[in-house]
């Protein structure tokens, strides 16, 4: 069984030698620019995790583990035009560099190359491999959409947002997983099993997200703070922040939330202050603790045994504490 620096190393050479074409620049110089920004490239690792807790040999799923990844940094340039975000690790954004049309493009062209990926998918997974990638990708538009909508309803329930975000975020880790399993010929019930661990860790990896979104250090989260306050992001946060809040500070956290013509920096300070005022923080991380948990038992109904799926526990807890 290959340790995690081992798959590491194999997929950030795989990385370093995708090759895109090079004319015209404008749709490809982005491709190569966002692909070389690093990332944490944690999901393209677990598919080949999932893949190697069945099978010694994982050659076969690095090729769609790429796709998926590819698919992933196609989502983060719309996301990035879509969130009017400026800073994508530690970069500025392709639509900032470029523009926005070349952030829609480069992001349209980087899709299919995802597609091209996944479809070299072993032949006796292949069908099984497209079918599983195309519902999920078409989950994380649905995803997005919610995301959208759900920064002018000023009524979300936790449980539409836990609902945004495993369609946004956890069904393309879930995916990764599945897939690795898939191309080991592991069981339908092992390959569920991950499905499941993928969905659980990807909605604590979301809910991680939104809170270094709040209190992240931008020179290691490589993301500006504050973008989800600027646009109003029900994220869990904000909805316990909603449920919480009355009298004077209700009436401050909505001018902050309908009026469009505040600094970001005073926006950004006093909607941070009333989070830590209402104490809303220690429910997300008990959110987050309890995806964490329903995943380790996901994780432990697995048919492989217990000592194989170590380096999975390990990089969940590690995506938990991370920082970046
Ligand atoms: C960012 O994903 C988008 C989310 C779903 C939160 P990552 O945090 O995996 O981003 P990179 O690939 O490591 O930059
Ligand atoms: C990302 O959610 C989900 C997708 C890109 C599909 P966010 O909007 O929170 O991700 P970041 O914070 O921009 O990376
Ligand atoms: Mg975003
Ligand atoms: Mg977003
Ligand atoms: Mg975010």
């Amino acid at each position: 069984m290959k340790s995690t620096k081992e798959l590491i190393s194999i997929l950030q050479d795989r990385v370093n030698h995708l090759a895109f074409k090079s004319q015209p620049a404008g749709l490809y110089e982005p491709l190569s620019y966002t692909m070389s920004l690093g990332g944490k490239r944690v999901r393209p690792l677990l598919c080949l995790m999932a893949c190697n807790l069945f099978k010694e040999d994982v050659e076969a799923a690095i090729a769609p583990a790429l796709g998926i990844e590819l698919f992933h940094n196609f989502t983060l340039l719309h996301d990035d035009v879509m969130d009017r975000s400026f800073m994508r690790r530690g970069k500025p954004c392709v639509h900032v560099k470029w523009d926005e049309n070349t952030a829609i493009l480069s992001g349209d062209a980087l899709q299919v190359v995802a597609y091209q990926y996944i479809a070299q998918a072993p032949a006796e997974s292949l069908q099984a491999c497209l079918d599983l990638f195309s519902t999920t990708a078409l989950e994380v538009c649905e995803g997005q959409s919610y995301d959208m909508l759900f920064e002018t309803q000023s009524k979300v329930g936790e449980e539409e947002y836990l609902e945004m975000i495993r369609l946004k975020t956890a069904v393309l880790l879930a995916c990764g997983l599945k897939m690795g399993a898939i191309i080991a010929g592991a069981s339908a019930e092992d390959a569920q099993h991950l499905y499941d661990f993928g969905i659980h860790i990807g909605i604590a990896f979301q809910i991680k997200d939104d809170l270094l979104d709040v209190w992240g250090d931008p020179a290691i989260f490589g993301k500006a703070i504050g973008g989800d306050i600027m646009c109003n992001k029900k994220t869990f946060l904000l909805i316990n922040a909603l449920k919480r809040v009355e009298g004077a500070q209700r009436d401050e956290l909505l001018h902050y939330m309908t009026s469009n013509d505040i600094e970001r920096s005073e926006k950004v300070k006093a909607v941070t202050a009333l989070y830590e005022s209402l104490r809303v923080r220690e429910e997300c991380e008990a959110k987050m603790n309890h995806h964490q948990a329903l995943a380790m038992q996901a994780l432990a109904s697995l048919s492989v045994s217990e000592d194989k799926t170590f380096y999975l526990r390990e990089l969940a807890e590690s995506m938990m504490k991370r920082q970046m």
